[in-house]
């Protein structure tokens, strides 16, 4: 079976009815987008503010009006090719964040060495620590704790690989933190924490368990497939993603990757020109020649999951290989309220309460949507079970769009407030703060990780 849905914006012929819904629709995904479009895009780059008015027009004008998303159903979990006693499956995405007396297993000075500078909000002095002490409980199943001893079992002699943007890399700190508060970690290949430069955030970087022989590494790669960022000079203000081709970056790595975590998506609202294997445009987004259709990013990045997960497969070894867990992390909202550079863009101190908890719509679900139907057809794809390769999807939209307290905001920098509290002011409600809400990935990431272990040795030995 091919993906169970059609591939981003294809849908949109059936959109004639429901119009008042959809202008609803259309507004809040206006109102919802813009801000946090406009502070992504500075962000992302670490660059100058956005020009608001530009993204104003771009955004609306190139979101193009498919229907609105049925809710986001809970993922039947892909089935691993297992039939006995395999841990139960899990929708780990439905669920809700509980108070728990536990904080987390690491701080920002036991692991400084680790945490990139601009999360390590304990560091930069965030004077609250209760948004260290919640716990997600899924509705229909139990999380357990991070254990770092049995992560590191089933990972012994073997390697884990996490590809993709900025919030790849803070998954991966998160999860090496979180190993190190119980085993030394050694890094083997540092691009530097806490230097803080731009360029530092994308050197690769790895650590060593010996304990266990394991590995986790990290390598930059926005787009998952191969793409050209721009510079911004003239004539090239945009992004060029070649979304037949992988990006040997991190692809190379896949001979001896046994786990690869894809995080991606937030660079994909930015301009870009997609190309064809043939090296033809076939689509853009913010298009740099008014003759040419905006195609929005969501179709591009369908395709982006659906080749890189395609490749992952390809490259698996097939019968004498070892198995392969490809997970895909589903995209994580960002909490931007009223104005974006004010102190108080997101200074929330708690998740949201039930009656606080925005409707979930627009982007978010659309990305949602694609990362996790595009796992679940490469995971029913015959080619996958033939290369011994289990994809699954890390649903963490939900929940991570219940953190608005979880961002570093403006203690992306140290001591911010120091000389008064400035009326204009950077902040990071995209990132998470390390320790904070993105360690919950990871503890999503050790159950998948025992399922997977669970089938491995239970299906057919190799
Ligand atoms: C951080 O963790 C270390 C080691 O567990 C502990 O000694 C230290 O007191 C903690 N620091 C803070 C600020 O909580
Ligand atoms: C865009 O369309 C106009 C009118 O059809 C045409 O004159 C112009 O050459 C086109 N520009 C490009 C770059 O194709």
């Amino acid at each position: 079976m091919g993906a169970s849905s059609p591939a981003g914006h294809s849908s949109s012929g059936s959109s004639q009815s429901s119009l008042p819904l959809l202008a609803k629709r259309l507004l809040t995904f206006a109102l919802y987008a813009l801000v946090p479009l406009a502070l992504l895009h500075c962000l992302l780059n670490q660059q100058h503010l956005p020009r608001l008015p530009d993204l104003i027009t771009a955004a609306t004008s190139s979101f193009s009006p498919t229907p609105p998303p049925p809710p986001p159903e809970p993922e039947p979990e892909a089935p691993p090719n297992v039939a006995a006693a395999a841990p139960a499956a899990c929708d780990y995405s439905d669920g809700e964040w509980v108070r728990t007396a536990e904080g987390p297993r690491y701080n920002g000075t036991s692991c400084a060495g680790t945490i990139r500078d601009g999360q390590n909000c304990m560091a930069h002095g965030r004077p609250d620590t209760g948004y260290l002490h919640w716990r997600w409980r899924p509705r229909r199943c139990a999380l357990p704790p991070f254990d770092p001893a049995a992560f590191l079992d089933l990972l012994r002699g073997r390697h884990v690989v996490f590809a993709g943007d900025s919030l790849a890399r803070n998954q991966c700190e998160s999860l090496v933190c979180m190993l190190a508060s119980a085993f030394p970690a050694e890094p083997v290949r540092d691009g530097g924490a806490g230097a803080g430069g731009w360029e530092d955030g994308r050197r690769p970087r790895r650590w060593e368990f010996p304990s266990h022989g394991a590995r986790v590494s990290v390598f930059w790669s926005p787009f998952l497939v191969n793409g050209k960022e721009r510079s911004g000079e003239p004539g090239d203000e945009h992004h060029r993603l070649y979304l037949e081709q992988p990006d040997e970056r991190w692809a190379a790595e896949l001979p001896v990757a046994d786990v690869v975590v894809l995080a991606a998506g937030h660079w994909f609202s930015h301009q870009a020109l997609y190309y064809d294997a043939g090296g033809a445009v076939v689509g853009c987004h913010f298009c740099p020649d008014p003759n040419m259709t905006d195609t929005g990013f969501f179709g591009a990045f369908r395709l982006a999951i659906r080749n890189t997960l395609r490749e992952v497969v390809a490259r698996a070894g097939g019968g004498g290989g070892r198995p392969k867990l490809a997970v895909v992390t589903t995209f994580p909202p960002a909490h931007f309220e009223g104005d974006w550079d004010s102190p108080r863009a997101c200074a929330r101190t708690e998740p949201y309460s039930p009656e606080e908890r925005p409707e979930e719509g627009g982007m978010d679900v659309e990305m949602w949507r694609a990362g996790a139907e595009e796992a679940a057809a490469a995971a029913a794809g015959a080619e996958a079970a033939a290369r011994g390769v289990t994809v699954e999807a890390l649903q963490v939209t939900r929940l991570a769009g219940l953190r608005p307290d979880g961002h570093p905001g403006v203690y992306m920098k140290a001591s911010p407030f120091a000389g008064g509290v400035p009326e204009r002011v950077r902040n990071d409600c995209l990132h998470w703060c390390l320790p904070g809400p993105i360690d919950t990935w990871n503890e999503i990431l050790l159950q998948i990780l025992r399922r997977w272990a669970h089938a491995s040795s239970t299906s057919a030995a190799p």
